[in-house]
């Protein structure tokens, strides 16, 4: 079956008194007795196409067809205001179909956010079909272009990084990848490209950002999943002035190009310690909106000032409270030693409507230091050299002053689209339990694939689940 050249839905009232072919889903058919229209579904549009009751193939919603004919205005009273080609329709002279449907688990005709996440995730590419989503996955390719725009103009280069590496221990569990020709050895997935940033830094990259997944074995949440997309950025001869004015120009910028319907409410973004934010507001991510139900207004704010170190609860454990290559801030390094809980970080969260939309910090630049903070995290020197051996034995050899930040790129995108979690703006997401319904991830291997990359699956006898 060959297709005619097409003219996309959206361009057709350009085409009056044209004979055009569009192609697309059928999204409702009416028949009316004499008369009978289709309305015809491409992702720049809804068409109606009219054509004669005896004429009407047999046809069903979602089946993909193919129609050709001349392009009409429509009388005035039958025009409607809702759709961009309301005042013409197709006079079908030829209808073709392209594939036949079964009848879809998911209305697409309809906002899909009612039905059952599983059924919707189960069926993603029919989910993804309806307007809402489409909206959704052009307005992430939008910011995508626009932020890779901006910050080549601003000199900045994207540089890709492994997903293939070692662990990088910012606080979440880390996936493992077995390896098939280390047997017993694992690479894990990046929890945030960090180390290799600073790494590039270390290489003589000034400004680098990236577009990259990040992946975190963490209990999922509406703002949580196990892979999620950041905007990474880290620049080097740079003090926290600079990244914060940066990425608030860019943030600026982008709403005013991309969101003409949002307004910013604060311009500078305020700034809060977070002493002050947790004092005030009783968190680290207030939400500072003067009307939080407003859709369109964006309440930026920067929390500054965290503590380098935090108590686990669960352990008792010192740990880095954003990871452990953060720099104090300037005259709290004789506190280390005597009293580290009380050592303030130059760290820095981007705060929007009440999420954590990014974070960042100086970074440590000395190697001495960086041997501290580790000791103070419990590792002694032979234990930070297994570790971090690469970050230590780099910050021998000339080391910018740097730093940066990573927003999420989900949660951002979430609150622009007014979207309840960051699910709906994912195209492929997992579950609140972290499974894909669709592709049935994950999985059982089988015995062999096991064997290859040395993995033994220990069975429990007395329930005869599988456990690793
Ligand atoms: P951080 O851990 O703060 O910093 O992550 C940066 C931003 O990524 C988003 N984010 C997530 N989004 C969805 N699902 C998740 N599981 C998830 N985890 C984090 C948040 C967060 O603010 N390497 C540092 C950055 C740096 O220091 O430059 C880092 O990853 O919006």
């Amino acid at each position: 079956m060959r297709c005619m050249p097409q003219t996309p839905i959206a361009n057709t009232p350009h085409h009056i008194g044209e004979h055009v072919t569009v192609a697309g889903w059928v999204h409702s058919i009416r028949d009316m007795g004499k008369m009978a229209f289709i309305d015809v579904r491409d992702w720049s549009g809804i068409l109606q196409v009219v054509l004669g009751s005896e004429d009407l193939p047999s046809l069903g919603a979602e089946w993909v067809i193919e129609v050709s004919g001349p392009v009409k205005e429509r009388g005035e009273q039958f025009q409607n205001p809702e759709l961009i080609t309301g005042d013409i329709e197709l006079a079908a002279e030829s209808i073709t179909v392209l594939s036949q449907a079964k009848v879809t688990p998911i209305e697409i005709n309809k906002d899909t956010r009612g039905i059952s996440e599983e059924v919707r995730l189960q069926y993603r590419y029919l989910d993804l079909r309806s307007q809402r989503m489409q909206q959704n996955l052009r307005l992430r390719h939008k910011v995508k272009q626009f932020l890779r725009n901006h910050l080549t103009e601003q000199d900045f280069i994207e540089v890709e990084t492994p997903l293939l590496t070692k662990g990088t221990p910012e606080g979440a569990r880390e996936f493992l990848v077995p390896s098939r020709l280390h047997p017993g050895n694992f690479y894990v997935l990046p929890q945030s490209p960090q180390q290799f940033k600073q790494l590039l830094m270390v290489g003589g990259v000034q400004r680098y950002f990236q577009l990259t997944k990040a992946f975190r074995d963490e209990d999922q949440r509406g703002d949580r999943q196990p892979e999620h997309t950041q905007l990474d950025m880290e620049l080097s001869f740079v003090d926290r002035e600079d990244i914060l004015q940066i990425t608030e120009d860019m943030m600026i910028a982008l709403v005013e190009q991309l969101l003409p319907d949002h307004y910013i409410s604060r311009r500078p973004f305020p700034r809060i310690t977070y002493a002050q934010a947790m004092e005030q507001y009783g968190t680290d991510k207030p939400d500072l909106r003067s009307d939080p139900e407003d859709p369109y207004e964006l309440a930026f704010a920067w929390v500054v000032d965290f503590p380098m170190f935090e108590i686990e609860t669960s352990t008792g454990n010192i740990a880095a409270m954003h990871h452990p290559f953060t720099a104090p801030k300037s005259g709290q390094r004789e506190l280390l030693d005597s009293q580290p809980t009380d050592v303030v970080a130059d760290q820095f969260d981007l705060v929007l409507n009440g999420y954590e939309a990014g974070g960042g910090s100086m970074r440590i630049n000395d190697q001495q230091l960086q041997y501290k903070i580790f000791e103070i995290l419990g590792m002694d020197q032979s234990q930070a050299d297994q570790q971090f051996g690469h970050m230590l034995e780099a910050f021998q050899y000339g080391v910018p002053p740097h730093g940066g930040i990573a927003l999420g790129l989900d949660r951002l995108l979430m609150i622009f689209a007014n979207e309840p979690n960051i699910r709906e703006v994912m195209a492929f997401p997992k579950t609140g339990d972290a499974r894909d319904p669709m592709m049935n991830a994950p999985g059982p291997m089988p015995e062999q694939a096991l064997k290859d990359v040395h993995i033994d699956i220990e069975h429990d006898r007395d329930n005869g689940r599988k456990q690793q």
